[in-house]
């Protein structure tokens, strides 16, 4: 009883200076834990690495966000410096300093980098949006954007299991590309509808080793878009196109897609026999902004949720496991926090305090 009285105290005591709006107590109000002292940590649990993203900014300033993520993932993708906008500064000009704070990071810390992403119709410099020179010219640029990229990043090495590899191990080359989005912006348009069967190929001429992902939301679910992208395989490998790997970006709900159509759209790659990435992966739990602070009812589905993606993976065969890599740190740290206009989102594994949230032991129940 004592004992019990005393944890309450704790529990309430590191709680008081937090901020009131968050998930800042590991408590839900009916007194319900929402956090839970991790004691193996993720990328040890793994058969495959288990990233999350950065910015260059982050893991030059933020002491307690580097030791939360050296202590779980061994994988980074950059968040926004490895996208196009911030690195393709003017034509035949880059601007490569911020990734290359990353994978400084990465090679001290022996973790791997993930490139994210070369071509993106939401990425896109206003220089380059606003070419105007001939679509041959442009064509040009963005050969040698992939290709300058590509080069310069394929060339820090390091030494895991006493080989030699190179830290950026894959990228992502062509980021959604089937939307009316897509389909609207500048590379089909001026380069033609074959342009990511190019890009492919120019980041393959760039570096004859480093992974080459397609990366898309909705392979969960949207069929019509599954089978654009397996007929793109097929029609890669018939024609000698490079592509390694596919990320689905597994930004999902707590509830919805069913896991079976999740489980059901995985074996459709599977069958395929690429790299499979669940690139991007959150779980939100508010969508219809119907709690104002993280319940444990949700917190208890969210980790069930995490058990069941994460065990799901397990289905990839081991070779074709390229990995797991989470789309944030904290749940304020979220992209969908501004995305879905909802402060009282909670779709990732560490509260505003740092602390392991019960989602991160579905994570690593699912590993198991
Ligand atoms: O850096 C500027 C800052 O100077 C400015 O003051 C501020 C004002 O809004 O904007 C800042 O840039 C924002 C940037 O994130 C950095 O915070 C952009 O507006 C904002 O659009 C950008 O959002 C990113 C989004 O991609 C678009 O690039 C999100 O952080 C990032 O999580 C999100 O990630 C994407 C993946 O790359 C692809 N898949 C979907 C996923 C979610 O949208």
């Amino acid at each position: 009883m004592k004992k019990l009285l005393l944890l309450i105290l704790l529990l309430v005591f590191s709680c008081s200076d937090s901020d009131s709006n968050q998930d800042c107590c590991s408590i839900d109000p009916e007194n319900q834990p929402l956090t839970y002292q991790a004691q193996t940590s993720l990328k040890d649990l793994a058969s495959f690495p288990v990233g999350n993203i950065v910015s260059a900014n982050k893991i030059q300033i933020n002491n307690q966000f580097i030791s939360t993520l050296l202590n779980d993932f061994n994988s980074i993708t950059a968040e926004n410096d490895m996208k196009m906008r911030n690195m393709f500064i003017g034509p035949n000009e880059y601007d490569f300093s911020d990734g290359d704070v990353i994978v400084s990071f990465a090679k001290e810390n022996g973790i791997r980098v993930f490139g994210h992403a070369l071509i993106w119709h939401s990425s896109i410099p206003d220089w380059l949006q606003n070419f105007n020179g001939t679509d041959s010219e442009f064509e040009g640029l963005v050969e040698n954007y992939i290709k300058s990229t590509v080069l310069h990043f394929s060339q820090e090495k390091m030494i895991i299991n006493g080989q030699e590899v190179s830290v950026v191990s894959g990228w992502d080359v062509v980021n959604e590309a089937f939307t009316n989005q897509a389909d609207n912006a500048i590379f089909r348009q001026r380069i033609g509808s074959d342009y990511v069967e190019k890009c492919f190929i120019w980041a393959r001429e760039a570096d004859s080793d480093v992974k080459l992902f397609y990366n898309d939301y909705g392979l969960e679910t949207n069929s019509n878009k599954v089978n654009q992208v397996l007929n793109m395989i097929d029609y890669f490998r018939n024609n000698n196109i490079p592509i390694d790997g596919v990320g689905l970006q597994m930004h999902i709900d707590h509830i919805n897609p069913l896991l079976q159509q999740i489980e059901d759209n995985l074996q459709l790659f599977i069958n395929k026999d690429v790299l499979i990435h669940f690139s991007e992966l959150d779980i939100t739990v508010n969508r219809n902004s119907d709690i104002s602070t993280l319940t444990f009812e949700r917190a208890e589905s969210q980790e069930n949720r995490y058990r069941d993606i994460v065990n799901l993976y397990l289905n990839v065969p081991i070779t074709n496991r390229f990995g797991i890599t989470l789309w944030g740190m904290r749940d304020i740290d979220s992209w969908l926090l501004n995305h879905h206009n909802n402060p009282n989102e909670y779709p990732l594994l560490f509260n505003t305090n740092y602390e392991t949230k019960i989602s991160h032991r579905g994570f690593a129940e699912g590993l198991q």
